[in-house]
């Protein structure tokens, strides 16, 4: 097949580097890629989504994954489907799941599923009243696209209404806050799930979880996240499959009712509270760093996983995963996630442990290549990931490729899995 892939990051790149290692043989295509993805396939530069589609029927493209959230809430999967193009991901009114918070959580309130009792409101005095009578800490999050920043959790009253405060006044956010979402916090542990759905049918993929805060021990400001494992053992039968009754289910028929089914990666952001799972939130595409670990996890062929996605066959589709963990630890720049970093070249060493050679690999991120040598460029610039037959053993393979890698400033969290170890 001749498959495009939509996105920059490491997990644009992990879907390329799985779907190069099928055994069927594809042509690759990332839109705008980064600096390593070019290795895999061939970057193209065509950002206006019209143009794109155009370029893909002139090239024969028979899939388009899209990666990140923002060309899904911008429609471009509408736009590929106007022009008979096969397109894996949501329309932009089914992304509205990630696009709004208001959306999302109304959506969730209608079908019954489980979620942190909430207001959402435009005014501030109806949000100062609400958070009056709630127990702290209080969660306040804006209603649009923030780049994951859009979430205070304030530990007292007075926080969360000036939270509340400056995202109405549109002071923090600008037009992402003028609604906002105020909620009761979760007590629990938080759990990445992900559905592939085709409309009607879907597929769930082994829970990870994510390591969101920049220091070790869960400390410091919020970032994309550091670091990935699964399949976790904080998930037992019993949740998957309440997960899949009173979550996936009922928002697939709800979707449908709402006339947005929907078709791509439902990313089941789930707080297990004493045993119970309960929706912090969707977004609707993969996570990242969570499919850097998903996709090489896979024993299905990865096209095949998405084709199928995208053209309403999951049902005929029995999904395989190996049996063995994955762990992924982010190498970051030095002033992430405040500020960029100068550009600093990235050395691989050569590795001969074979234990390493055949159990690890690289998944490139923030990198841009010049005169044939991989330069760190963005925030979260690779990740080592290691596999074995226990979490720990594919932790100490990915701690030890990071070992191999050199960069000036490069940093990492040295405690990925550390729930799962404890
Ligand atoms: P979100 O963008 O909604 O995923 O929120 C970002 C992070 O904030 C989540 O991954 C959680 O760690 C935390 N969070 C969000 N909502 C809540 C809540 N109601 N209770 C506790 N933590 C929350
Ligand atoms: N890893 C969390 C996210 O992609 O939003």
């Amino acid at each position: 097949m001749n498959i495009l892939i939509l996105g920059s990051g490491g997990r644009e790149y992990s879907i390329g580097l799985a779907i190069s290692k099928e055994k069927e043989n594809h042509n690759l295509y990332f839109m705008p890629g980064n600096g390593a993805t070019d290795s895999l396939g061939t970057n193209i530069d065509i950002k206006d989504y019209n143009k794109l589609a155009a370029w893909a029927k002139d090239n024969n493209i028979d899939l388009t994954i899209v990666g990140p959230e923002a060309p899904l809430v911008d429609g471009v999967v509408d736009i590929f489907k106007a022009n008979d193009l096969v397109v894996f991901g949501p329309s932009a009114k089914a992304a509205q799941l990630e696009g709004s918070k208001v959306y999302m959580k109304n959506i969730l309130k209608k079908y019954n599923i489980p979620t942190a009792a909430f207001i959402e409101t435009k005014s501030e005095k109806e949000a100062h009243s609400f958070i009056d009578t709630m127990k702290e800490p209080i969660v306040v999050k804006a209603d649009g696209l923030c780049a994951g920043k859009g979430v205070i959790i304030a530990q007292t009253k007075d926080e969360a209404k000036k939270a509340a405060t400056d995202m109405l006044s549109g002071e923090s956010f600008g037009d992402a806050g003028t609604s906002i979402v105020v909620e009761e916090y979760l007590d629990g542990y938080e759990l990445s799930i992900f559905a592939i759905c085709d409309g009607e049918n879907y597929k769930i993929l082994p829970a990870a979880q994510d390591h969101k805060r920049v220091g070790d021990g869960d400390t410091g400001p919020n970032t994309g996240g550091m670091g990935a494992y699964a399949p976790t053992p904080l998930v037992n039968d019993e949740i998957y499959k309440k997960v899949e009754e009173r979550v996936v289910k009922p928002t697939l028929k709800g979707m449908q009712q709402e006339g947005a089914p929907f078709e791509g990666v439902l990313f089941i952001g789930v707080m297990v509270v004493k045993g119970e799972p309960i929706i912090l939130e969707y977004n609707v595409r993969f996570g990242d760093p969570e499919c850097e670990i998903l996709m090489p996890l896979l024993e299905t062929p990865v096209s095949e996983l998405f084709y199928k996605g995208a053209t309403k066959q999951l049902d005929k589709l029995d999904i395989k995963i190996k049996n063995e963990f994955g762990v992924a630890v982010v190498m970051a720049s030095a002033n992430y996630p405040y500020s960029s970093s100068a550009p600093a070249e990235i050395i691989v060493d050569e590795i001969v442990d074979e234990e390493i050679l055949n159990n690890t690999h690289i998944s490139y991120a923030g990198v841009s290549k010049e005169d044939g040598k991989l330069f760190a460029t963005g925030g979260r610039v690779l990740l080592c990931v290691g596999f074995g037959t226990t979490i720990k053993q594919a932790r100490d393979r990915a701690y030890k490729l990071c070992g191999q890698v050199h960069f000036a400033g490069k940093k990492c969290r040295t405690d990925i899995a550390y729930q799962a170890l404890k």
